[in-house]
C-alpha cells in the first residue's frame, strides 16, 4: 500500500473516533449540528482529508474513494443516531415531568372601570333624568356662532380672545365660518333649541376645552348642562328644580344659595352655592377651611333664565316661551367628593390612582 493510501486510511479511523467522541459530547441538537458541520462540511475535516486523493496511485483511486464513502455514510449515520436519542430523550423527559396541573384557578382577569371623572357625570344626568330631563349631546368641534354669538357674547367678549380659545381651521371652509373646540357644553342649548319645539326639558355631558392650565384648570374638562323651556317658566322653577338638584347630589339637608351672577346668555343669572361640606360653623372649624376658603359655601353651578335674545337667536318667541339654563363642572363635583387636590391627576391615567375608585 503506497503511503498515501494508508495515510488516507488513517486519518479517516481517526475523524470517525473524534467525531464519534464530539457527538457524544453534545447534549444538545444545536451543538450535534455544529459537530457536523466541523466534519462533514464544505471546509470541514473530511474535505480536509480528501485533498490528500492527488497523491494516490491511480490504481488505488477506486478502493480509496469506496473508503471514503463508506466512512461518509458511517459519520452520518453516527450523526443521525444521535440526534434520535437525543430527540426522544427529549420527547420522554417531557412526558414524564409532572403535568400541568388544570385544577388551578386561574389568574383573575381584572377588570376595567369607569374614569371617577364619568361616574359623577353620570351620577349627574341620572338625577336630572328622575327629574324628568332628557339627555342631549352636542359635538366638542362647534362653530364659533354657536358657542358665542347665538348665546349672546357680545362681539368682543374677552372669552373669545385668541388666548382663551382652541380655534380649529377647517380645510374648504368659507372664511366667514369658523369653528372652535367648544368652550362650554351651553351651545347645546342653541342646537337643540332651534331644531325642537318646546316644552323642551334636557341635560348634556362631555368635554369642553380652554386655553387653562394649572391646579384647578385643565385646558380639557367636562361640563353638564341642562335647560328647560315652555310656557310660563319662572325662577321659581328653576329655584325648585336645581335645589332638589343639589339636594340629591349633597343630601337632602346641606343647604343651598343662589347669589346673583353675570353670563352674558341668561337674564336673571346667578350661582348656585352649597353649604360647605368640609367645615360647619358650629365648631368653628370654618375659619381654617381651605376647601371653601372660610366662607362656607361651595360653588356649584352657574344658572339663570334664558336671555330673550338666545330665545330668538333659535327662532322662538320670547314672548311665548320662557326657560332657566344651568351649567356645572364635573370635576370640581369629582374633586370635592373624593377629596382630590390637583386635577391633573384626574387626566394623568396613572393606575395607582385610577384603581382607588
Ligand atoms: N356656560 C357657563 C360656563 O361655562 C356655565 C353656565 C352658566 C351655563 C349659566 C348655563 C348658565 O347654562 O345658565 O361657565
Amino acid at each position: 500500500m503506497s503511503d498515501a493510501v494508508s495515510d488516507i486510511a488513517l486519518g479517516l479511523e481517526k475523524l470517525k473516533a473524534r467525531f464519534g467522541q464530539l457527538l457524544e459530547e453534545s447534549s444538545d441538537e444545536l451543538s450535534l449540528r455544529n459537530a457536523r458541520a466541523e466534519f462533514m462540511g464544505k471546509k470541514g475535516e473530511l474535505t480536509a482529508l480528501l485533498r490528500g486523493m492527488g497523491n494516490v496511485p491511480a490504481q488505488s483511486r477506486r478502493e480509496v474513494g469506496e473508503q471514503v464513502n463508506r466512512a461518509r455514510e458511517d459519520l452520518e449515520a453516527a450523526f443521525q443516531a444521535r440526534l434520535d436519542a437525543l430527540l426522544s430523550a427529549a420527547k420522554r423527559a417531557d412526558l414524564e415531568a409532572p403535568p400541568f396541573d388544570l385544577s388551578l384557578p386561574a389568574r383573575p382577569i381584572r377588570r376595567g372601570h369607569r374614569h371617577p371623572v364619568m361616574l359623577v357625570r353620570d351620577e349627574v344626568l341620572s338625577i336630572f333624568r328622575s327629574l324628568g330631563f332628557e339627555i342631549a349631546w352636542g359635538p366638542e368641534v362647534e362653530f364659533e356662532t354657536n358657542n358665542f354669538k347665538k348665546l349672546a357674547f357680545p362681539e368682543d367678549h374677552p372669552a373669545t380672545d385668541m388666548q382663551d380659545t382652541f380655534w380649529v381651521n377647517v380645510k374648504g371652509a368659507p372664511p366667514d365660518v369658523r369653528m372652535l373646540m367648544r368652550t362650554h357644553t351651553s351651545p347645546v342649548q342653541v342646537r337643540e333649541m332651534s331644531t325642537h319645539k318646546p316644552p323642551l326639558a334636557l341635560v348634556s355631558g362631555g368635554a369642553v376645552y380652554r386655553r387653562d392650565d394649572d391646579v384647578t384648570h385643565s385646558p380639557m374638562f367636562h361640563q353638564v348642562e341642562g335647560f328647560y323651556v315652555a310656557r310660563d317658566v319662572s325662577f321659581a322653577e328653576l329655584k325648585g328644580v336645581l335645589t332638589q338638584f343639589i339636594h340629591r347630589l349633597y343630601g337632602e339637608g346641606v343647604p343651598v344659595r343662589f347669589r346673583p351672577s353675570y353670563f352674558p346668555f341668561v337674564e336673571p343669572g346667578a350661582e348656585a352655592d352649597v353649604g360647605c361640606v368640609f367645615c360647619s360653623p358650629e365648631d368653628g372649624t370654618r375659619a381654617s377651611c381651605r376647601v371653601c376658603k372660610s366662607t362656607g359655601w361651595l360653588e356649584v353651578l352657574g344658572c339663570g333664565m334664558i336671555h330673550p335674545e338666545v330665545l330668538r337667536h333659535c327662532r322662538l318667541d320670547p314672548e311665548i316661551y320662557s326657560g332657566f339654563a344651568f351649567g356645572l363642572g364635573i370635576e370640581r363635583i369629582a374633586m370635592l367628593r373624593y377629596g382630590i387636590p390637583d386635577i391633573r391627576v384626574l387626566f394623568e391615567n396613572d393606575p395607582r390612582f385610577l384603581s382607588q375608585f
